[in-house]
């Protein structure tokens, strides 16, 4: 197409009409994310705090989208670094989330940097040693790797060793695809015995979730009732109980409906929404 053609396009259909700046609040609000204390987070929570208590390793495993992210992220900033001037960080909790075909050296490079110091130059058994050290000054008690999948069959030894030599609990988080790699190698299965599970929403679980969800979340003028029978039976087909996809589709329903000129999420918006997760 020539600037020529385009011009002429762009002149038929007209700009794309801009919100109100009010509208526009509204939209970039639901557009933010945060966070929503779930029972199945605080009970996670509580389980990661036993384990780095007990300074053992373990596993969660959850299906995509079911936020086990949004709660081991939410665990570290729990666990508050401590900084103090000309003194090294303390960060009880680490948390880094593994690269594509993690290698060990890979590895050591995102804890490093996850903890403020530098990456240097070297061996990979003069990384892996720094890295320890690196761990150790900064007082760590839990080490969370989420897409542990992602670790290439060596760096899960490292892991491993980690766990073993500095006497701190090493959390691996992943999708079944994550058990399945474990599984297979015997010396790692016994060391991340322990598993966690995560799930998604159902039942009352799901009824209460979607009502957080509209007075936390949405908060729009007026009361939409999602949690009545249809709605939530919407809702219910639509995300499968998927934290994630009800966290979408209700995001993009409230937007819709006020750009509609409604006060709240009706079931024709939340339906055409809906629709399109099916
Ligand atoms: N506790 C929560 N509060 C608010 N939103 C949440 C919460 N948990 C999950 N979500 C929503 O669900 C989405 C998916 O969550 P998250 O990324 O944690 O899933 P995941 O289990 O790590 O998925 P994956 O296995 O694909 O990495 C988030 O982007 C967010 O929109
Ligand atoms: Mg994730």
């Amino acid at each position: 197409m020539t600037s020529k053609q385009a011009q002429e396009i762009a002149q038929q259909l007209g700009d794309i009409p801009k919100n109100d700046a009010n509208l526009q609040a509204e939209i970039q609000r639901l557009n933010r994310k945060s966070f929503v204390p779930l029972e199945q987070v605080q009970i996670l929570h509580e389980w990661l705090e036993s384990k780095r208590q007990a300074r053992q390793c373990c596993r969660i495993i959850g299906e995509s989208r079911t936020g086990k992210t949004m709660a081991c992220n939410a665990y570290r900033l729990r666990h508050k670094p401590i900084q103090q001037m000309g003194k090294p960080p303390i960060v009880p909790v680490a948390y880094i989330q593994a690269d594509p075909d993690c290698s060990s050296k890979d590895l050591f490079r995102l804890i490093i940097e996850h903890l403020k110091y530098q990456m240097t130059k070297g061996t990979v058994a003069e990384i892996r040693e720094r890295t320890r050290r690196v761990m150790k000054t900064c007082g760590v008690e839990t080490l969370i790797i989420d897409e542990a999948d992602r670790l290439k069959p060596n760096t899960f030894r490292d892991v491993r060793d980690i766990g073993e030599e500095l006497e701190i609990s090493v959390v691996l988080v992943g999708t079944d695809r994550l058990d399945a790699v474990i599984k297979r190698d015997e010396q790692v299965y016994n060391r991340f015995r322990a598993c966690h599970r995560f799930g998604k929403s159902s039942g009352e679980d799901f009824q209460r979730t979607v009502e957080i969800w509209e007075k936390q979340i949405l908060k729009l003028p007026v009361a939409s009732n999602l949690y009545s029978e249809t709605m939530l039976n919407t809702l219910g087909e639509a995300t499968r109980g998927y934290i994630g996809l009800l966290d979408m589709i209700l995001r993009e329903s409230a937007i819709r409906a006020l750009k509609k000129g409604l006060q709240k999420v009706d079931l024709e918006t939340l339906k055409e929404v809906a629709a399109e997760y099916k």
